[in-house]
């Protein structure tokens, strides 16, 4: 791979580029150029949204090649949208192919309900996003007979330990929602390989050029683009990439026979917002990274998870994968009773409370787990609650002021 299109920058060509070979283009072109094709009716050079949910038929329906998952036939298995989102998000994320979604969780549960069979067991890292560990906890092993054992992901003797006969599959989040501890893709792939089995990452919080889980050997690579990718707030989607051998078995299974389409007009929306995501996630990081050092500053707050801070357990590893930048999300334990916290989320300005991350604007999350989460995140958390917060594109002065006021109004002055 293109050593160049690993850093958040990107020198200047050392040869005239041309718009499809990416080998030779720097990591924002990739992002820019990827599956952009002209339009051949309108010679439009960005494709149009296409509603049609069905196409014309050749002379002769009997020649359809039943083979070839991406055939314009019907809009639950193709659509010209999906195929440029696809072909983009593949060159972003260096994979063969992609399959995309109508969301991060029909994404996840295509790509799991495609490589799992009955009385597979499956490693899960104990802090996921709370809708897949619901997955996990509860529909794969009660209506597909999955067994699960949830791990430290970060014990990697702990993951190494919990390897049987029948694992099939490795799953975690890069950095992990909502504690923000960070997975060591490299050693996991080694791990689940040597068990005959296959590393799923979720890198929804690590999008590239701040990680590639293909090049450290996973197999796909799963996101929810409502958040990064897509950047704005206003759509839904989810990618799964790899291989193109498992990204077709996943198309012709649950892709075309459970459904979860996305639509035209999100697939366009999130090609649009791919465009600009590496830029858009460098402010993203850079918010993120002087939020926590003015929270980790400031006594009226308990515990700061991120792993830009050198003191933060994952750091060490974070530095070593994911190109010098830290992620978007800060989560954090302030002091008090519930409802000091209520005050503090309620009193922010700027900054809304709200569930998601990845948007042009700052949102917070105040969250309480059920006890059996509960016991697996670090005793402030457990103690405090957990606040997330994921930050946006604004001014960081900004968002720091209103931080600091809210805090002020809930706890008093600071000194
Ligand atoms: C890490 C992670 N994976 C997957 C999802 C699910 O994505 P979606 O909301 O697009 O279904 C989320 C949602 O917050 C998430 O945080």
């Amino acid at each position: 791979m293109n050593a160049r299109a690993t850093g958040m920058s990107g020198d200047a060509p050392r040869t005239r580029p041309d718009k499809g070979d990416y080998t030779t283009l720097g990591e924002e072109s990739w992002a820019v150029h990827g599956g952009n094709r002209a339009d051949n009716t309108t010679g439009a050079i960005r494709t149009p949204i296409v509603m049609s949910n069905s196409y014309r038929l050749p002379r002769d329906p009997t020649t359809l090649d039943d083979s070839d998952p991406d055939a314009l036939v019907y809009t639950r298995e193709s659509g010209v949208n999906q195929l440029g989102l696809q072909a983009k998000l593949a060159v972003m994320e260096h994979g063969e192919a992609a399959a995309v979604f109508g969301t991060g969780m029909a994404a996840l549960h295509a790509a799991f309900f495609s490589l799992l069979n009955p009385g597979d067991h499956v490693i899960v890292s104990n802090v996921v996003y709370m809708r897949v560990w619901g997955l996990f906890d509860s529909l794969l092993p009660t209506k597909l007979g999955i067994e699960v054992d949830f791990v430290d992901i970060t014990d990697l003797d702990a993951v190494r330990a919990a390897v049987r006969s029948n694992t099939r599959l490795i799953h975690t989040e890069a950095i992990a929602n909502p504690d923000l501890r960070v997975a060591d893709i490299a050693p996991l792939a080694h791990i689940a390989h040597a068990g005959g089995a296959l590393l799923t990452v979720d890198s929804t919080f690590t999008p590239p050029p701040l990680l590639r889980p293909l090049d450290l050997g996973a197999d796909l690579v799963i996101h929810s683009l409502t958040k990064y990718f897509n950047g704005h707030g206003d759509a839904m989607g989810g990618a799964v990439i790899g291989a193109r051998s498992i990204i077709d078995e996943i198309k012709h299974g649950p892709m075309h026979h459970v459904g979860g389409a996305i639509a035209p007009f999100n697939a366009w929306l999130i090609m649009r917002g791919s465009i600009t995501m590496p830029l858009r996630l460098r402010r993203h990081c850079e918010n993120a990274a002087a939020i926590a050092a003015f929270l980790a500053d400031d006594p009226r707050v308990a515990y700061v998870a991120y792993p830009g801070l050198p003191s933060d357990p994952g750091h060490t590893c974070a530095a070593a994968q994911f190109n010098g930048h830290y992620g978007g999300v800060v989560s954090f334990a302030i002091a008090g009773d519930h409802e000091d916290r209520l005050r503090f989320v309620n009193d922010l300005r700027l900054i809304t409370s709200a569930v998601s991350l990845g948007h042009d604007e700052t949102l917070i999350a105040y969250e309480r787990y059920p006890e059996e989460r509960a016991a697996v995140f670090a005793p402030p958390f457990r103690d405090h609650g957990l606040i997330r917060l994921a930050a946006g594109l604004e001014a960081s002065d900004d968002l720091i002021a209103d931080l600091h006021a809210a805090l002020t109004t809930a706890y008093g002055p600071d000194h």
